[in-house]
């Protein structure tokens, strides 16, 4: 090598030698390898060099050029792996410190007798479906032989968005969109939040119903009481008293409303049964003809049974809860017990 590059080629070793940041070396490279850098300045002053030393002078360039570009992609991979290295021991884990606790959440008592229910209930072979909470006052109310203005709606306090549109006051609506599109046999559960203006110890304005309707040829009353009951030892225990006592929907006919013996006071009276000693769970009782002519059903052919029952009224019981808010105001105190 010519004197010339040997001497380029010893200050860029010592250059690199010294170099401490990845922009020093990018900088280095530009001053020997760069379009105007120093190694590319005698290659283009080639022409004052004899004619005879010109393909040697050439060739010497072009090695130094491997070799500089060689050092220097050496360096900047050492540098690559040098920060990869910082970064792992900067995030290293110190596996002897002790855990941060993890908070873990539970299942809403509410939603823990909806899951209980449905199993019971899928065991006996329904379906689970679901509706609108936002309903069409139809569904809501006329479908179900409610007409307006009709006195049977005073049972109801109701929440109107739009004159013809309600937030449903009962789960009982998914009845009639369930078999306006379904032929029989129908055996269905609909879970879900309803609306009412209610407010007391037993009461609340949003509260979670489960819908339950069966129909099929020769469906009687009897199928009715010996489900409902088979299905409330399950939840309650064999022990449990219950009342069929007789009621009135505008959908139903017979009706009958269920109680159960008031767990908070055994039956002796309290405010939570209104002095009673029984808390009325459900609503129910079989299809009126009117509702199957309704949906295109011929009563004449097919008859069934529904009901309606409050999840929250049920949960009250089973846990021994005396005041239904309690379920809605996220006391992590009393949500922990369940
Ligand atoms: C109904 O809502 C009927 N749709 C039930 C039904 C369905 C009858 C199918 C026949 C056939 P009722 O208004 O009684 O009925 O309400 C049913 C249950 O919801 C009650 O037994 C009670 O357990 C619960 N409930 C009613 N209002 C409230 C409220 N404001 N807060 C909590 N639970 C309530
Ligand atoms: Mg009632």
């Amino acid at each position: 090598m010519t004197a010339e590059l040997e001497a380029l080629r010893e200050q860029a070793e010592a250059e690199l030698g010294k170099v401490g940041t990845e922009e020093e070396l990018l900088t280095i490279r530009t001053r020997y390898l760069g379009r105007k850098g120093l190694l590319t300045g005698l290659l283009r002053n080639i022409a004052a060099v004899s004619p005879e030393a010109r393909p040697r002078f050439g060739k010497e360039c072009n090695e130094l050029k491997e070799i500089l570009t060689a050092r220097i992609d050496a360096v900047l991979d050492g540098m690559a792996s040098a920060r990869k290295a910082a970064t792992l021991l900067d995030a290293r884990i110190d596996v002897t410190l002790p855990g941060r606790g993890v908070r873990r959440g539970r299942v809403h008592p509410v939603i823990q007798v909806r899951e209980e229910i449905c199993r019971i209930f899928a065991s006996l072979g329904f379906s689970v479906v679901e509706g609108p909470e936002v309903e069409l006052d139809y569904y809501n109310f006329e479908a179900l032989n409610i007409p307006k203005d009709h006195p049977a709606r005073d049972m109801q306090d109701t929440f109107y968005v739009e004159d013809s549109i309600v937030l449903r006051t009962h789960t009982s609506p998914v009845q009639v969109r369930i078999m306006e599109k379904t032929r029989p046999p129908v055996r269905i559960l609909s879970p879900g939040r309803v609306y009412r203006r209610d407010s007391d110890v037993s009461h609340t304005p949003m509260f979670h119903q489960i819908e339950g309707l069966l129909v099929d040829k020769g469906v009687t009353f009897g199928d009715l009481k010996g489900v409902l009951t088979a299905f409330l030892k399950q939840v309650f225990g064999e022990g449990t008293a219950l009342r069929f006592r007789p009621s009135f929907f505008p959908f139903t006919e017979p009706s009958a409303e269920v109680d159960i013996r008031c767990v908070i006071c055994s039956g002796q009276g309290c405010r939570v049964c209104k002095q009673s000693g029984w808390l009325e769970i459900l609503g129910s009782g079989m299809v009126d003809p009117e509702v199957f002519k309704n949906v295109g059903y011929d009563p004449e052919e097919v008859s069934g049974f529904a009901f309606g029952l409050g999840l929250e009224r049920i949960a009250m019981l089973k846990f021994g809860i005396s005041d239904i808010r309690l379920f809605f105001e996220n006391d992590l105190r009393f949500l922990e017990q369940f």
